[in-house]
């Protein structure tokens, strides 16, 4: 009998701490709890503990692995990143060839597909495993006895790189098989790594941030992750892998593909969860047509399926051609590129101002998609493509849906317009516009209707405020009646307001209203988010959160402390600071608290001692120039510290600010410590 890994765990846990051998059964039992939950979160999808202590885990058994080193195994889940760097990837010989796909496109060739596998098995009904082709790059791996021992890149088909360290770094792929179902003594799998494209844009975004240049595509983003020298690197990067064939297995192996990915997730191996099983070739279409549709929603990039007979002895009966095998082929989806005409430029405003043109083209249907509009992205950008009003051009849609000019095509003989130049003032609202770099911008701030339009719908978006009824169509006519000017005004709508406007009937004025007041308890980062600041998206207000804690933590944060948090940049630090240094903005945040707003905060602890004003009172007098009162007030408290109003002899601080009243002389009657604005902002700072 194998020794069951996940499923006869320890009742009880063993304590942690004390001597060796019981350290010894403590990281045993955190190394299996570990990869029961990794099992459970990357393959079953299904995870039963929180991020949070996931984490605690983790940490304590990279404690115990500290204070243990003799401990340490290559399999440990601590030890996915630890390998030196390397001077160049060794070589890999295959286990078997790795042989690519013929790949069809069109209808009548997957009909054509279906009749020769009928023809040359002399079978009237074959059945297939259909599943996306994902879009990476793909890899073998080798599992002798349980345990990962190699990886390898594709290569020329028969010798491929070693990458077996930076495989480990992926934590959806295990180090170790499941040993439920006595998985063989060896396994080779065949499998893709590839980027979902959240984190292909979120490391895009840190890498410019950085300065250096972004991927161009999730996929060159995987493949340049993957075949880093130092495996550190590639740590650091979002890479997930889907495995989808068995090569070798030394017992005998199952008798159909689909029985064969269902025995790889039982030892643990991720597999395609978006799979089918189809009887006929039209069910084959069906699913294709499907998930063509679904193909903008899926969180990663396919170009395509891959179907495949599903019945081993019919596979082996139909064998391969030279570089691919006869029982499987890649269904592709129509390209997403197609040519068409840019009739016109124009110049959309965002809502942080910025200029963007657009490109006005003849509806063309890309991918299945019908496009007359395809941003331009910057004035740099219109330049380097040289994209003219009238030009002939090529559109595609990446797997983001939004459709970009991809290039233009020269027409022989063609007489072209002018290029194109921005405007100097803004096409909404008429400000002079401001450039930064590529970028324009309209000055008019929220002044300028599309900019205050785009504000407040960022605002009310579900990754915001998520205040349902409050679209586009709506706040264009909050804004264009006059009711909304800034966001605090969604708070003071009423019912007689809303009921005369087109669309409004007793209910849904019931369900807008009723929706702004749910939104009223929100979470410091969605709250952070929904400010629109820019560079401030989903990813950094979270951070900020939670190395905050608070809101005025952040908003009285210096540039330099703001750029010791990782992943906080100059130009991120300048902005938040640029947009809390703007008395509407404070303004704004102010009234939005009186009027009821309640952001969910967490004053940060600081764990190494009591809070760093605890114990000290302060004393305002005379008016500050970067603070209201009640920021003040909020400052010193999130920080342990109290403010009173009259100065005794117990008072830690009198803070003055312009024409101060009597609490000065007072204060220095009884000599307590007295603070300018600035040298109290450096203490709040510290
Ligand atoms: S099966 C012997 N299944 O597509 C058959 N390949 O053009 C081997 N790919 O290099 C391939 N998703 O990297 C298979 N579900 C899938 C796939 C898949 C992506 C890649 C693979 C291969 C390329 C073939």
């Amino acid at each position: 009998m194998p020794h069951d890994l996940f499923d006869n765990l320890p009742a009880d846990p063993p304590p942690s701490g004390g001597t060796s051998s019981s350290a010894m059964k403590r990281i045993d039992w955190l190394r299996q709890e570990i990869r029961r939950h990794d099992y459970l979160y990357y393959v079953k999808d299904r995870p039963e503990i929180s991020d949070g202590e996931y984490d605690r885990l983790f940490r304590e058994l990279s404690e115990l692995e500290s204070a243990h080193p003799d401990l340490v195994t290559v399999d440990s889940p601590t030890q996915r990143v630890g390998a030196p760097p390397l001077d160049e990837l060794g070589k890999v010989r295959h286990e078997r060839p790795m042989l690519s796909l013929d790949s069809i496109v069109d209808l009548a060739d997957v009909l054509a597909f279906d009749q020769r596998m009928k023809r040359e098995l002399e079978i009237q009904q074959i059945e297939y495993t259909v599943e996306p082709k994902f879009d990476g790059l793909s890899v073998e791996l080798v599992y002798e006895q349980g345990r990962l021992v190699r990886g390898s890149t594709r290569g020329d088909g028969t010798i491929g790189e070693d990458v077996t360290v930076n495989l480990r770094t992926i934590r959806s792929l295990p180090l170790h098989l499941r040993l439920v179902s006595s998985p063989p003594a060896h396994l080779a799998v065949r499998g893709e790594v590839y980027m979902k494209l959240d984190d292909f844009h979120a490391l895009n975004r840190t890498i410019t941030e950085r300065g250096d240049e972004a991927f161009a595509n999730p996929r060159n983003a995987a493949a340049g992750s993957l075949r880093q020298l130092d495996s550190h690197i590639t740590a650091t990067r979002p890479l997930v892998i889907t495995c989808y064939e068995a090569m070798a297995i030394s017992d005998e192996p199952p008798d159909s593909h689909w029985d064969e990915l269902e025995a790889l997730a039982d030892w643990g191996l991720p597999i395609p969860s978006h799979r089918r099983r189809c009887q006929t070739i039209e069910e084959v279409i069906a699913f294709h047509r499907e998930t063509e549709q679904l193909r903008d929603d899926l969180p990663y990039e396919i170009d395509g399926l891959v179907v495949k007979v599903n019945r081993r002895d019919w596979q082996e009966q139909l064998g391969f051609k030279s570089r691919s095998p006869r029982w499987a082929i890649a269904f592709k989806f129509a390209p997403r590129k197609e040519i068409t005409v840019v009739q016109d430029i124009v110049v959309s405003v965002g809502r942080t101002g910025t200029l963007t043109p657009v490109a006005l083209l003849r509806p063309v249907e890309v991918g299945g998609v019908t496009i007359s509009r395809a941003t331009l992205h910057n004035a740099d950008e219109v330049a380097r493509k040289d994209i003219r009003v009238g030009d002939t051009v090529k559109v595609e849609r990446a797997g983001d849906v939004i459709p970009a000019i991809a290039e233009r095509i020269p027409v022989p003989g063609e007489s072209r317009s002018d290029p194109f130049t921005m405007p100097d003032h803004c096409p909404v609202c008429g400000s002079a516009v401001g450039r930064e770099g590529a970028y324009y911008y309209c000055t008019g701030q929220a002044g300028c209707v599309a900019q205050l339009k785009g504000a407040i719908e960022h605002f009310a978006s579900k990754q915001a405020l998520n205040i349902e009824g409050l679209g586009k169509k709506t706040v264009a006519q909050l804004v264009d009646q006059g009711l909304v000017n800034n966001l605090a005004d969604l708070y003071r709508l009423t019912r007689n307001q809303l009921l005369p406007l087109e669309g409004f009937a007793e209910k849904s004025t019931t369900l807008l209203l009723d929706a702004i007041q749910q939104s009223k308890n929100v979470s410091l980062d969605r709250f952070l988010m929904g400010l629109g600041i820019r560079q401030v998206g989903q990813h950094i207000a979270k951070i900020l959160a939670k190395e905050f804690g608070t809101l005025d933590a952040i908003m009285y944060a210096d540039e330099a402390r703001l750029q010791a948090v990782k992943e906080i940049g100059p130009e991120i630090s300048a902005s938040l600071v640029s947009y809390f240094r703007e008395d509407s903005n404070r303004r704004v945040i102010d009234q939005l608290r009186s009027l009821g707003l309640v952001i969910e905060e967490r004053p940060v602890s600081y764990s190494t001692g009591p809070l760093p004003l605890a114990g000290k009172t302060f004393v305002f007098t005379g008016g500050l120039d970067g603070y209201s009162r009640d920021d003040a007030k909020r400052l010193v408290e999130t920080q342990g510290g109290a403010v009173t109003s009259s100065v005794s002899k117990h008072t830690s601080y009198v803070v003055v600010g312009h024409d101060p009243g009597s609490k000065l002389d007072q204060a220095k009657k009884l000599g307590v410590t007295v603070l300018s604005e600035q040298e109290f902002t450096d203490l709040i700072n510290r």
